[in-house]
């Protein structure tokens, strides 16, 4: 067995999944919400007997390997050294491109010697002094700087690059394509030089990039961060996180905040559960990896306009994931850094109470616009509105709708109205549609999977095949690959050979989407052979009802031409007529079956 398959077979795929979800049994299978979409009720199945997962709302599926790689994302070189790690079998490389060696590997472990560099200029060399000072000044504490591995980059251009690459041993290339250097006219420089350094961490302790702020403000750029490289993606983590991510956990919510330095205040205040977006609207793959530690998220940033309008352009991305988005409100237009510095008080009881983003968008409004003129009311139903837009759950959605109305003084349905004119100019489809449209297949087609799911899932497959087949047999064709696979069924059974055993290929897919086919709950064995009774008569009647289709096109084709034959020449054709009667008998047959079901 090769190493890859070796591996997977030391592992339990629902043990394994459990520890990044939680999943629940649904029968001989297990279930959760997706976590790689938004839902609200579980498509996500895990089958313990083959061994494999699969989505049913976003199609995605796979293996242990497939998992972590979506999970995690990683390349199948990373997740296959995970898992060897995991399971204790060493890796054996073929002809020496060492697995052990990629890319990313590399890119995360050159990040990591210039943090530690970094680092040790900003707390121990005397070229981290003004850096020092400066901390001090703004009330960072030691505790603080080794919490988030602060550290300072030297003024001096080649400082990182001398240390990486004669003390390190590292390759100009791997500097440059982690981003901490670049080709300058005399040769490698540091990316960063002069500035305070933040390394940025992935949940798994990865430094992914940097971050790199001046120390005197007064610079077009007060901020730089590592350009986008292998491993470093704009938008796609969120500082802070690997060291508070226990605290968000603990607290089941996320302060959101737009600074590094907002994290740090926060922290050193004792509000732990905190990250920063980096001063950017929230993206997508923020908010799922958020998502993966709580279900409420609050907006804690600044008080001027930008900091709103970010609020506003990361709703719908937060209400897309099925989270709650609360907001703290600071007063005076400061952010949270600098509110913790004059009253951390204050602060921390707007923390307490935080409002629910609607109620608070709403409140604002209201106190920008007059509701007395009619051009103020429609100024705070339109902008409201276009928040209310993307809510997905119906019970909020009224909920506000109807608060609207009371506020603005209009009735319930003009509102409602209004949602609907303005949904469809957004073009806004809700998602749930969206997915199911895009996996749409015929009434026949979900009958016949979900009839082989019946059966591939019963605790007595025999007796539920033989049930099914008492119904259809003679009717099954095996055009397709469901009916193909009730054959394949029958012949294991027969000869008492695993579900599933020489399967063909091409087949493999759609049984293992019997597998993981969500079913209902049935009582008993009796309900399910009752279920599956119904399932195939429907299917039969199908099956009927095409052949009966078929023949009446053929009869329609054959009586044309009797009728012209007849026409033109005197005596009738035997044959003709002869096969016009057969198809009509078999019609009428096939008919009769159908009554009879
Ligand atoms: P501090 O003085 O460091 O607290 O910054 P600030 O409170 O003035 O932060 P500001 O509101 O200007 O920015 C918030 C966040 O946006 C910062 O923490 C950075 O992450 C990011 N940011 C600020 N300025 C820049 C910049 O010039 N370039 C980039 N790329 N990001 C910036
Ligand atoms: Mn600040």
């Amino acid at each position: 067995m090769d190493q890859v398959s070796q591996i997977r077979e030391k592992i339990d795929i629902v043990s394994f999944i459990s520890e990044f979800i939680a999943l629940k049994k649904a029968g001989r299978n297990f279930k959760a919400n997706c976590p790689f979409h938004g839902e609200k009720t579980p498509s996500f199945v895990v089958s313990p007997e083959r061994q494999i997962w699969h989505c049913f709302g976003c199609g995605k599926g796979g293996d242990v390997y497939t998992f972590l790689m979506e999970y995690e994302k990683l390349e199948f070189a990373e997740a296959l050294r995970l898992l060897a790690k995991r399971t204790g079998i060493e890796l054996i490389s073929q002809k020496g491109n060492s697995i052990a060696s990629s890319k990313k590997e590399k890119l995360y472990e050159v990040n990591s010697f210039a943090k530690e560099f970094y680092h040790f200029v900003l707390t121990k060399h005397k070229a981290g002094e003004k850096a020092r000072e400066y901390l001090t000044k703004r009330g960072v504490t030691a505790k603080v700087i080794e919490a988030f591995m602060l550290g300072f980059a030297p003024h001096a251009g080649t400082a990182l690059v001398k240390y990486l690459i004669s003390k390190k041993h590292y390759a100009k290339e791997d500097l440059l394509d982690a981003g901490l250097a670049f080709m300058g006219r005399s040769g490698l420089m540091d990316f960063f030089r002069g500035r305070l350094m933040f390394p940025l961490f992935d949940h798994r302790d990865n430094v992914v990039g940097f971050a790199g702020r001046v120390l005197d403000g007064d610079v077009p750029s007060k901020y730089i961060n590592t350009r986008e490289t292998l491993i470093y993606h704009k938008g796609e983590h969120v500082f802070g996180l690997n060291v508070t991510k226990d605290a968000i956990r603990r607290e089941k919510q996320v302060i959101l905040v737009e600074g590094e330095f907002d994290v740090l205040s926060c922290f050193e205040n004792g509000i732990g559960n905190v990250v920063a977006v980096k001063g950017t609207a929230l993206t997508e793959n923020q908010v799922n990896l958020l998502s993966r530690f709580v279900s409420k998220i609050t907006f804690c940033f600044d008080g001027d306009k930008a900091g709103q309008e970010a609020i506003k352009r990361s709703l719908s991305v937060v209400e897309k994931k099925g989270l709650t988005p609360t907001v703290i409100v600071i007063p005076d237009g400061k952010d949270p850094d600098e509110a913790l510095k004059i009253e951390p008080g204050v602060f921390k009881k707007a923390v307490k109470e935080d409002l629910g983003v609607y109620d608070y968008l709403l409140q604002k409004l209201l106190a920008e616009n007059s509701t007395e003129a009619v051009e103020g009311k429609k100024n705070i139903v339109s902008e409201f509105l276009s928040f209310i837009s993307s809510v997905q759950n119906e019970v909020v959605k009224e909920h506000y709708l109807r608060k609207l109305s009371k506020e603005v003084e209009t009735s319930y349905e003009s509102i409602a109205k209004e949602l609907q004119r303005i949904s469809e100019r957004q073009g806004m489809v809700p998602e749930q549609t969206a997915v199911k449209s895009k996996i749409k297949r015929s009434r026949e087609e979900a009958l016949e999977e979900y009839l082989l799911a019946l059966i591939v899932q019963n605790e007595k497959p025999k007796a539920a095949l033989q049930k099914a087949v008492l119904v259809i047999a003679e009717s099954l064709s095996k055009e397709r690959s469901y009916q193909k696979i009730l054959y394949h069924l029958l012949e294991q059974i027969e000869k008492e050979q695993p579900l599933g055993a020489g399967l063909p290929e091409e087949l493999l897919s759609s049984f293992n989407t019997a597998v993981l086919f969500p079913l209902p709950v049935f009582e008993d064995q009796e309900k399910v052979l009752i279920e599956i009774e119904k399932v195939a008569k429907q299917l039969r009647r199908f099956y009927i009802k095409k052949k009966m289709k078929d023949i009446a096109l053929a009869i329609k084709a054959a009586s044309n031409t009797v009728e012209t034959e007849e026409r033109e020449v005197e005596a009738s054709n035997v044959a003709e007529i002869k096969k016009l009667e057969e198809l009509r008998t078999q019609y009428s047959a096939l008919a009769a079956q159908l009554e009879a079901i």
